[in-house]
Formats: C-alpha cells, structure tokens, sequence
C-alpha cells in the first residue's frame, strides 16, 4: 500500500488521496460511533411525535425516566425544524449538568465545544462560565443563567424554543422560568416561541394544566390527576384573574417510556444512628462480597460528610489485600471544581471500583455511567427559611419517597442493579411522597428582586405554579426595602438593580454594593471573603480534638481574632501570594486546594463583574495580592469591612446574653458559634454571621465579632 497524503481538511473531512475515499475526521468518527448508541435510546423512537407535537403547539411538556434521553436529544430533535430558527436554551438546575451535557452534545453532534472553535454549535453558560461561540444554537444554561440573561432582554428574543430540564426538582428558579415563559407565550412577540417542560416523573399534569388555563387555581394544580399517555389535552375551563391574557392554548404531553432494569431492594433490619459507619460498612461489604464489574454510587448529605467519608474509605482500602479490586473514591457535589466533576464520567483503571460519594447532585441531574450499586442514607441537605424568624436554615432532613425511587433507578440503568438503603422499609412508608417545591421552604428575596428587575411589579399576581405563602412573600418584601433594593414605592431602586445583575444573593449582592462606595473602600477586600462565601468550604473537616489542634497550628498564620470573614480574606491573600507551589500551600494549611481554586476563579468573574458594573474601574494588577496585603490587615479596613456585612446581613446578628449565650436579634433565637468557626468558644459583644445551620443545635456559621455601636451607626 502507498503513503497516504491528505489534503486540507474540508468541513472537517479529510481526504486520502489515493483511495479517493472520505476519511471522516476524528470529531466525524466519534459522531458516527455516537449515532448508534443514540439510536439505542428510548426517546429515539418518539422523535417524529415530538416533533409533530411541537409543530402544531407552543407547548410540549415530556416526561421520562433519567436516562431516556430527554436532554441529550430533545435539542437535537428540533434543531433542523422549520420553526427553530433561532437558538435553543435547555436550562438544568446544576452547572455540572449544564456543561457536561454541552460535552456530550457536542460530542454526538460531530462539533467543537464552546469557545473551543467559532463554528462550534453548542455551547453552555454557567455562574462564572460561560463557553459559547458566534455559531452557537444549542446552549446548556443553568436556570439562573437564564433568568440573568431575561435582564438583558425579557423577550429572550435570539431564542426559538426553550427547553425547561428537570422540572420535578421544583427550584425556584424553575418556577419563575415557567411563569415568566407562560407570560411570554400570551405576550406579543415578534417571533413565537416554542416551550419544552421535561420532567423525570411522570406527574405532569399539573404543569401542563399550568400551562394551559389562563390562570390554574392552586388546588386545581395540585390535584389534578389525569394520566399522561401521549395524547394532547385542550384548554379546561378556568378562573380568570390572571395578568396574562386568556389566549387558548393547547399543550401537548407525551410520555417516554425508561430503560430500566430490575433492581434488588435491601433495606437495613433495624434503625441506625450513625450514617457514616452504616456507608462504610455497607461500601466495603459490596465491594469485598460483589464480583466486579460495577460501581458504587452513594448518596451523602454535602460536602463535609462526603469529604470525611472518603477519608475512611481510602484509609480502610489501603488495608484491602491484593486479591480484591482498587477503589477510586470520587466525590460529586455542587461547589466541586469542574475538573474533578468530570472525573466520575471517566471509566474506571482497570482492576479498580469507583466509589461516587454524592449529594442528590446525581439522582436525576447527572448520569453517572458504570454504576450497578447504590447505597442511599436516605438523607438530603435543604435549605429552609423559617418566615416567621427570618432565618434561614440548613437542615439535613429525610428525602422523599419519589427521591428515595430516583436513587434506586440509578443502579439499574446499565444491567440488572442492587440498592442498599440505609434505613428501614416501615421509615420509608412514612416518608413525603414528594419533595416540597424550594419556592414553598426559601428565603423569597432572591425571587422577588429577580420579578422585580424583569419588570414584574405586582409580585403577589404573578402566575406561580404553586403560590408561595403570602408572609413569606411579605417578608421578603420588608428584606429587599431595609437593604435598600425596593423604593418605599415597592418599585426596584437603583441599588436593587445594580444587585440583581450581580450572581449573588441580595444580602452578598448588597454587601458588595456597600464596599464600592467611596467611603467604605475595601471592594477588592469584599469580593474575595465573598468568593469563598460562594464556594461551599475550604477548609478541611475537622473531626476530632486532636485535628483540630493540628489544624490551628497550620493555620495560625491566617486565623484572624475578628472571626471568620477576615480569616478567609487572609487565607485568600496568602494563597494569591503563594507563586511556587500552591497545591503544597493549600496542604500545608489544611485548605482544600480544589476550593480555592474555585475561589480563585469566582473571584476574578465577580472583579469583572463589578467593572461591568460600574462598581470598579479597571481589573487590580498582578502583583496586588502582595501590595494590598498590608492594608487588608489595617484595623480601619478591617472594620469597614465588617460594616459593609453587616448591611447585607442585618437578620444574621446575635447577642451576647448574661447567661452566656447567644441571641438573635430577629427572632431572640438561641445560636451557637459553629465548631469549626475562628470564633468558636469564645465571647464576643454581638456577632454576624453568615448562615444558619440546624443539625442537633442551631449553629451561626462563618461568624465574626462585631459591635453593638456599629449597629446604631448603620441602622440607627
Ligand atoms: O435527560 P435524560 O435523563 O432523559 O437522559 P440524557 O441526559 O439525555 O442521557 C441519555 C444518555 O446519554 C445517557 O444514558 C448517557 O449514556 C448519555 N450521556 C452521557 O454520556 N453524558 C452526559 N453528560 C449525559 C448523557
């Protein structure tokens, strides 16, 4: 055979001449290698239904089991439709979702990812992220990304069709993308748009009732049971109190029929207390007594339990002899760089077991492939807001019965699957048929600033799919005017807008807001303790005394007395200092070098945000780290930064009491210093803190010392 010479690529072709065959390039290949999977999946069979459905209606809504293919295909399907010719949105409640489904999209699409080429196609845009190119059509987007880009046009007018993923999760800011799509669809735009709602529970009815009356009253929505099989439903009969004008529409439903196999239930015979050694246990049993292959995916309650948790696990499989399989401990929660998210989509080296500690990250949103065995603790941390104290909570609570299904579906994607759960088949009888949608447990105030900024002024008439108390709605009401985001009037202030462009809650949005003000001075200082408020933790879980020492000597150099918001400023300070070996830095002071690579990065997007903004005039030097360090420990500044917290979280305050203990100032609420805090165990006039956790006690987490005459200086 003679030397093959190719010529240029063309439309990444490649052409050996002397066969005068065409050679597809490697991209081409994978794509045709992807083809035939695709055609494996249950969807593929639906796709001229889908696309008739969508022909005829504004209004699909599907649901299908995890897996089915819904986000992977659905923005394929539609993209050559006559109508589509705009670009397509398909929002996921999770950023690693997002941009892993732009991977693999792109992937079987045959096309770069991102701003990787300007011919890519698909493309995604996450907080701190965005990947896209001239050529983009499909984009992944998280649903806050969304809403953030309906500031810039509320039409969202480059788009022809918005794929709503993951509906049955019932986030927020789900349910403020379906009313503002509702108004969009009656409004008068000058291209229509086309509206997908995919849910991985078959219960979507209620939505599709959402969708179709004018203005669905909360019980009818709730209690509508109809049954979801492939057939369009026409407009019912309804009250008429809605903004949105009472256009009929009609919606079509279809149904996707999962892949799935059986998968054996074990439950535990009695009650355990302890979760972490009832995992562990669990986690070496199936890996010493279950021939490979197959991994392990385990569902934990947050980072801090994954994190210790993988502790034990490589610490016991060092101990394994060589006639069983390696293990590879992978973690998966939300604040995890996206490197090491994308690490639990590789395959396994050869002769090991993953083991994928995660949150409920990976029930619905992230397909984890290789995993035959799942271990559920049956546990899932949520925020809830306790209206009536103003404070918000982070509870670790029992999850659903629907959840507990979800986890168990997840072992039995690829074959014949086992689900361990951790709990007892008469506590699974009681739990909530389904999780309670996050508009009905949040703090509103994130929610109501974004109506607000979008132009939706009557908050309390906007088209919810489920209401959402009217106190809590108050409540948030009073929140948005202290911290000075709302007019007397009830309109957006100037402030309130310059936060809800900001991709930060209102209270961190208002804190930054405070520190750009001339007088305050310590922007820079600001946005770095508030991107490691954004990241979920960097320092390393201490779990026993004795760490706990090791740890305080680490990182005497960065402990600040004022408390946890200076700390973290020192650490980040040190950490951008550090130019020869920041891995070993981050080891030697017990900091997790992943989340301060996050840090890092959410940093240098929140400094470009802010000159967007307006809020700083250019990007601070290279060498400001080292230049600005000094000041950053000036008691001045110190204080000043403090002050500006304080505006932000004037609800996270507490007293010192005679007794010794602490007090809310809203609520009277007793709070603990949290054991991990700078300031644990020692007695302060007042403190601010920056979260509220109830586990066995309730806890102020990240808290400094503030005092009592500042808070008449700020508040009067
Ligand atoms: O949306 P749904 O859960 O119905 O399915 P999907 O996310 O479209 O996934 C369909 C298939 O695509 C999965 O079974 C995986 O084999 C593959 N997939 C993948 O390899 N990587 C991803 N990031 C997402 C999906």
């Amino acid at each position: 055979m003679g030397s093959l010479k190719e010529t240029q690529p063309a439309n990444g072709v490649k052409r050996k001449r002397d066969e005068g065959k065409v050679q597809p390039s490697p991209l081409q290949q994978k794509r045709l290698k992807l083809l035939a999977t695709r055609k494996l999946l249950p969807i593929w069979s639906h796709q001229k239904e889908i696309r008739d459905a969508l022909k005829e209606n504004d209004v699909l809504v599907l649901s299908g089991e995890t897996g089915s293919g819904k986000s992977t295909q659905i923005p394929q399907f539609i993209l050559s439709q006559p109508w589509c010719t705009g670009k397509i949105a398909v929002t996921q409640p999770r950023r690693v979702a997002a941009i892993s489904l732009a991977r693999r999209v792109a992937e079987e699409m045959g096309t770069p990812l991102g701003s990787s080429s300007p011919a890519s196609k698909v493309g995604y845009s996450v907080r701190f992220d965005e990947s896209t190119s001239p050529s983009t059509r499909i984009k992944f987007l998280t649903e806050g990304m969304l809403l953030q880009e309906m500031l810039r046009d509320a039409t969202l007018g480059q788009y022809s069709c918005i794929v709503v993923d993951e509906v049955h999760e019932r986030s927020v800011n789900v349910d403020l993308i379906l009313g503002f799509l509702r108004g969009l669809l009656a409004s008068k735009r000058k291209k229509p748009i086309k509206v997908v709602v995919m849910s991985a529970t078959a219960d979507i009815q209620g939505i599709s009732w959402f969708f179709a009356a004018p203005s669905p009253s909360v019980e009818n929505v709730e209690n509508f049971t109809g049954n979801a099989n492939g057939h369009t439903i026409g407009t019912e009969e309804t009250p008429v109190k809605s903004p949105i004008s009472a256009e009929e529409r009609q919606i079509s439903i279809c149904h996707v029929e999962g892949r799935q196999y059986p998968v054996k239930l074990d439950y535990l015979a009695s009650p355990t207390e302890d979760i972490m050694e009832a995992a562990l246990h669990r986690i070496f049993q199936i890996h010493c007594k279950e021939p490979m292959p197959g991994d392990m995916l385990v569902f934990m309650t947050g980072q801090e339990t994954i994190q210790g948790l993988q502790k034990l696990v490589e610490e016991y499989a060092q101990g394994l002899t060589a006639d069983y399989p390696k293990i590879l401990v992978l973690p998966l929660f939300a604040a995890l760089p996206q490197a090491a998210q994308q690490r639990i989509f590789q395959p396994a080296p050869p002769n090991t077991r993953k083991v994928i500690l995660s949150t409920n990250i990976a029930e619905t949103s992230v397909t984890v492939p290789g995993v035959r065995f799942v271990v559920d603790t049956g546990k899932v941390k949520v925020k809830q807001f306790r209206n009536r104290l103003g404070l918000d909570s982070l509870l670790v609570k029992q999850i659903s019965k629907s959840s507990a299904d979800q986890r168990k579906g997840r072992a039995g994607r690829e074959g014949p699957g086992q689900c361990y759960r951790l709990y007892t088949q008469e506590a699974y009888q009681t739990l909530e048929r389904d999780t309670i949608p996050e508009i009905l447990r949040c703090d509103l105030s994130e929610a109501i600033l974004k109506m607000k900024a979008r132009g939706t002024d009557d908050v309390l008439g906007f088209p919810f799919l489920t209401p959402p108390p009217r106190e809590g709605m108050e409540r948030a009401l009073l929140q948005l005017l202290q911290l000075g985001a709302l007019e007397d009037t009830g309109r957006i202030s100037e402030v309130g807008r310059k936060i809800s462009r900001l991709p930060l809650t209102p209270s961190l949005g208002r804190v930054i807001i405070e520190a750009a003000k001339p007088e305050m001075d310590c922007l820079l200082e600001t946005i770095d303790i508030v991107a490691c408020l954004s990241v979920e933790n960097i320092f390393l879980n201490i779990d026993t005394e004795e760490a706990r020492e090791q740890a305080q000597t680490a990182r005497q150099q960065l402990l600040r007395r004022q408390g946890d918001h200076l700390t973290l400023l020192a650490a980040v300070r040190a950490y951008a200092a550090e130019h020869s070996d920041r891995r070993r830095w981050a080891d030697d002071h017990l900091i997790s070098h992943r989340a301060m690579q996050s840090v890092m990065d959410v940093r240098k997007q929140l400094i470009a945000q802010c000159i967007q903004s307006k809020l700083l005039d250019k990007a601070p030097g290279n060498d400001r780290s080292r230049a600005t360090e000094d000041r950053a420990t000036d008691e001045a500044t110190q204080e000043r930064i403090l002050k500006c917290f304080l505006r932000g979280f004037s609800n996270n305050i507490a007293r010192l009491c005679p007794d010794g203990s602490y007090k809310t100032f809203v609520g009277n609420q007793t709070v603990t210093i949290h054991p991990s805090s700078v300031l644990f165990g020692r007695k302060v006039e007042a403190i601010l803190y920056n979260e509220f956790v109830f586990t066995n006690k309730a806890y102020a987490r990240g808290a400094s010392a503030v005092q009592i005459r500042w808070l008449e200086e700020i508040f009067g």
